[in-house]
């Protein structure tokens, strides 16, 4: 069975959708363990609603940042997982701890990368008056919201469109995004090659674009 940790600092409606997929067969894993840095986060009610081990760790209890997050992953590799999906996780993970699980991270990010890293990417993406917005899955390195991007889900922006509504579309796209995501990871079919998405052995040239259908072009 392909074994998944979720990190995840809020509502957990990514996780949700992993949890979802998996119980109806339509992906075939094992979701070890949900980590968060929040102890009230909704995700954590999520997972011990569906029968998965909750854990949460307070990276104020610990002296530095890099102690939080050895601690962190010591207690996410004690269950052994092949795949560790940040969905909703808030906090910079140090690149040291990164950098070992090269190619093991994904994460979700709510926009067209490399447009729009980091946060509030809803409104900067009204602000700059694009007319496509989405979300990006990838694998996740020292450089914030840097690594390859591995697939991709465009919405359209509209007219009179605000933040939260245009929030509201992209979020709709990412839950199928990343579970399709997971699904090709988990039977071997992405891969990270050196600094390269690899798609049944070769060069991924664009990242892979969801189509309406829930299927990748
Ligand atoms: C999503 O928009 C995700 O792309 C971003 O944080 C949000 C998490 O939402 N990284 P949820 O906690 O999965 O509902």
């Amino acid at each position: 069975m392909y074994r998944i940790a979720v990190l995840a600092s809020g509502r957990g409606s990514n996780l949700q959708a992993l949890i979802d997929a998996i119980a109806t067969g339509a992906l075939d894993a094992s979701i070890v363990g949900v980590f968060s840095d929040q102890p009230t986060a909704r995700a954590l009610q999520r997972a011990r609603a569906a029968g998965i081990p909750a854990h949460a760790l307070e990276p104020g209890a610990f002296a530095s940042r890099a102690a939080f997050d050895e601690a962190l992953f010591a207690r996410i590799e004690r269950e052994q997982p092949a795949l560790i999906v940040c969905a909703g996780y808030l906090r910079l993970i140090d690149a040291g701890i990164v950098e070992s699980r090269r190619g093991r991270i994904i994460n979700i990010h709510p926009s067209l990368l490399p447009a729009f890293p980091g946060l509030r990417t809803h409104r900067r993406a009204l602000a700059a008056g694009v007319g496509e917005h989405g979300a990006s899955v990838h694998f996740v390195t020292a450089d914030l919201d840097g690594g390859p991007v591995i697939a991709q889900t465009v919405v359209p922006v509209r007219a009179q469109d605000t933040a939260p509504a245009l929030a509201r579309r992209v979020l709709r796209r990412e839950h199928p995004l990343l579970v399709e995501t997971v699904r090709l990871l988990a039977v071997g079919r992405i891969r990270l090659i050196d600094d390269a998405v690899q798609l049944d052995g070769r060069p991924l040239v664009a990242p892979l674009q969801l189509r309406a259908t829930n299927r990748f072009a």
